[in-house]
């Protein structure tokens, strides 16, 4: 059998030319029984499209498991450590994951909870207004490394009449979207739309992660558009988290670079950055006006963290450039967690049931940030 790749359908609200390779549904194979040049074929497509969808996949968590550690073979657990999630109450993940006892890799999501600053009206709500949850790609970003692809399967997917996404900050944006839907944005667009001094930063720098950041930020509070904490200074003090050492706090280049393009993309979880250190320009770039901190920088008050990572993220997640699954049940989706970020959106009805397995496995190695030749074309 050959693969056949079909462009996923986009709504009326993308700008399909920032999707011309974003997103693909993958038909004429079998996801649990594909050979090797099958699987071969598949793992490519995954790194240049994104997103890949298959539609009426009936598969058990154990091969979910195994269809997952393809695309890593040599990593065995869950992208936050086996059953470390049900066991860390304090852990703002704990609400939304609960780990499947024989298969501990893969994890059954729910419906979720937001924690945004401000809420929804109960009014609002009752016309389908919504939120995006949390922006973010799948990864402990402590001590584990990020997952480089996870596998969602739709089990249960509620029903009802599409909603709105109202962005909330100011800007008016808001955005139809089906449903208890997965919403999408390409890291490498992210990086792509931002001005030339905004990808000279990108490309320069680097984030350092909370340890055990998703304690550390348990009672901040997340941005309207779902991108980023607000800076309240809620977060624990480093006294207050579980054990950590330094060793095993990450530090990661703001780009990564896609194994199969080499292309950039911008792979930043906003909420669980404590730091950021910017390189100065490198020696042969001619300085100019406007140049963002030519001299490097390292940032370490979290509100200016934030807000610069805001100024970078925000306009990638603007309502033309994301894409919102359209759930079936027994759809699976796998999608490239170095190349994108995600969201949770809906808000639900009791009757309105939402149940997923998720897999994604802490990678055997790290991301590879850009070469020094992508430092001298975009600084
Ligand atoms: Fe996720």
């Amino acid at each position: 059998m050959t693969i056949e790749l079909i462009p996923l359908p986009l709504p009326p609200t993308a700008d399909s030319s920032k999707f011309a390779t974003f997103g693909r549904e993958v038909k004429g194979v079998n996801p649990c029984s594909c050979t090797p040049d099958e699987l071969e074929a598949v793992r490519e497509a995954l790194y240049r499209h994104g997103a890949l969808l298959f539609r009426n996949v009936s598969l058990t968590p154990e091969q979910q498991y195994s269809l997952t550690k393809v695309f890593d073979p040599n990593s065995d657990n869950f992208g936050h450590g086996n059953n470390k999630i049900d066991t860390n109450k304090e852990s703002i993940l704990h609400h939304d994951l609960k780990t499947i006892p024989r298969v501990p890799q893969v994890q059954l999501i729910g419906n979720g909870i937001t924690c945004h600053k401000t809420v929804v009206s109960p009014e609002d709500e009752a016309n389908d207004i919504t939120r995006f949850y949390r922006w973010h790609m799948d990864a402990a970003l402590y001590d584990l490394s990020p997952p480089r692809v996870t596998t969602l399967h739709a089990i249960q997917v509620p029903k009802g009449p599409k909603q709105t996404v109202r962005y909330d900050d100011g800007t008016g944006d808001e955005l139809v979207v089906p449903l208890g839907t997965t919403a999408f944005v390409s890291g490498q667009t992210m990086f792509q739309i931002l001005p030339a001094k905004l990808k000279s930063v990108a490309v320069r720098a680097k984030v350092k992660y909370a340890p055990h950041p998703y304690v550390w930020m348990a009672r901040s509070h997340v941005r309207s558009p779902g991108i980023g904490l607000e800076s309240e200074g809620l977060e624990k003090s480093l006294d207050e988290l579980p054990p950590w050492t330094e060793e095993k706090i990450k530090v990661y280049p703001v780009l990564w670079k896609n194994p199969v393009t080499k292309d950039l993309s911008f792979q930043v979880h906003p909420g669980a950055a404590a730091e950021i250190i910017i390189s100065p320009l490198p020696n042969g770039i001619v300085r100019e006006e406007g140049d963002m901190y030519p001299d490097g920088a390292h940032i370490t008050k979290l509100k200016d963290v934030r807000d610069l990572l805001y100024k970078m993220q925000r306009p990638g997640i603007a309502p033309s450039l994301v894409y919102p699954h359209d759930w079936h049940e027994n759809d699976l989706v796998l999608f490239h967690n170095r190349g994108t970020l995600h969201s949770v959106v809906g808000t639900f009805k009791p009757d309105q049931v939402r149940i997923f397995h998720q897999c994604n496995l802490a990678a055997s190695d790290d991301p590879i940030g850009p070469s020094d030749e992508d430092v001298m074309r975009w600084a």
